[in-house]
Formats: structure tokens, C-alpha cells, sequence
């Protein structure tokens, strides 16, 4: 594994295709983004990386997001943003709750798998350490913490939609508080130091 892990180091495209800058960019007007442009705002914007998940009676689903934070201490709130078609996002609203595992740059290989980019992890997640949190939905022990969340709110925003979720509970994992995982210009990034 920790070969596969280090080939994946280098950096994954999420998408390889240049884009072209429309010319109003460098305008002191600026621009209307159209969808290029906002894939490339997108990816100038540095984020942590997690795994959402969630279940139902007979299967664990598992997402990897960069869509993810916090927005109120009190109570403990934190947002995720799925697209419309996101089977695990189906799954958050009848099972009404999810679990996040914030990820370390040990966890690249996990990343790909749950963003199909490596062979998918199975519905019982055989091969991936985890603990059952409080509301059912799995967590990953190789994080470097999780929340188990109880779903508040969810609203459609254009492509996506955006869950709400009540912290519950939280616990640290085995990965290192000092590596998390960045994702940016489509590539996962460490923190320079
Ligand atoms: C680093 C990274 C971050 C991602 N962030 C998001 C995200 O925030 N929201 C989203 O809907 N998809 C995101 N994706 C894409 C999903 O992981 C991917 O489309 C996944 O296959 C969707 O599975 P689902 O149908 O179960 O939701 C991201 C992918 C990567 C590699």
C-alpha cells in the first residue's frame, strides 16, 4: 500500500484540461464567471480534504469532499456541499445523519478511492478501518479526527446541495495533527513549512 501511496503523491488532475482565462479576467470590471472560470476558481481555493459517510441497513456509502466546514461553535455546526446526483447525498437524507474523517496526506490513496479515482471501497468497507459511530454512520480511524453528525438541514444550491449537520460527537484518529491534507489546483498539497 504504501508504494501506491507514494506513486499517488505526486499530484491527480481532477481535471487536466487547461483553462482558457476569458480576457475581462485582468479587467478592472472583472468578469460573470462562466463554468471554466469557476473550475478555475474553484481550484485556486486551498481546502482541507475528508471522507463523507453515511448508511443505511445494509451498506456504507463514502464520499470524498474538499466542500466541507464549519459554520457555527454554538451549537457545533458544520456544512458539506454534494452534487445534485451524489448517491451518498441521497443516502444523508434518509438516513438523516453523516460522519466526516478529516483526512492526512496519509489517507491519498483513501481520498482517490472515495472519489472513484482507485478501486472503490466495498459496502461493508472490508478494507477500511473504521468505528460505528453513535447515529450508524461508519468513521475512519486512519483520519486525523471525525464528527459524527446528526443532519439539520439541507438546501439545494444550484449543482449541489448543501447538508447541515449538529456535531454529536468527535474523536481523534491515527493520523498526524500536523499533516492535514490540501487540495489545490487539482492536485493534493501539504502544508509548506
Ligand atoms: C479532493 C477531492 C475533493 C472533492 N470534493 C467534492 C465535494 O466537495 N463535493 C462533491 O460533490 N464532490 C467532490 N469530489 C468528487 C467526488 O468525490 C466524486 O464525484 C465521487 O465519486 C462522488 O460519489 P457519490 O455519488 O457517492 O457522491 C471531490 C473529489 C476530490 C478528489
Amino acid at each position: 500500500l504504501s508504494k501506491i501511496t507514494g506513486h499517488i503523491e505526486s499530484s491527480v488532475q481532477e481535471d487536466e484540461r487547461p483553462v482558457e482565462l476569458p480576457a475581462g479576467f485582468d479587467s478592472a470590471d472583472g468578469v460573470e464567471p462562466d463554468v471554466e472560470l469557476a473550475r478555475w476558481l474553484r481550484r485556486r481555493l486551498p481546502a482541507g480534504v475528508a471522507v463523507v459517510t453515511t448508511s443505511d441497513p445494509d451498506q456504507y456509502f463514502g464520499v470524498t469532499v474538499s466542500a466541507f466546514s464549519y459554520v457555527s461553535l454554538e451549537p457545533v455546526l458544520v456544512y458539506i456541499a454534494l452534487g445534485i446526483e451524489s448517491q451518498t447525498g441521497e443516502r444523508i437524507q434518509a438516513a438523516g445523519c453523516f460522519g466526516i474523517s478529516v483526512l492526512t496526506n496519509a489517507s491519498r490513496f483513501t481520498a482517490d478511492r472515495f472519489a472513484g479515482r482507485a478501486p472503490l471501497a466495498d459496502r461493508h468497507f472490508a478494507d477500511i478501518p473504521h468505528v460505528v459511530a453513535r447515529t450508524g454512520s461508519p468513521v475512519l480511524t486512519e483520519s486525523m479526527y471525525w464528527l459524527d453528525c446528526e443532519l439539520v438541514s439541507s438546501e439545494s444550491c444550484g449543482d449541489h446541495i448543501v447538508y447541515v449537520g449538529r456535531v454529536l460527537a468527535s474523536g481523534r484518529g491515527a493520523g498526524s495533527d500536523d499533516d492535514p491534507m490540501l487540495y489545490f489546483d487539482s492536485s493534493y498539497r501539504r502544508l509548506g513549512r
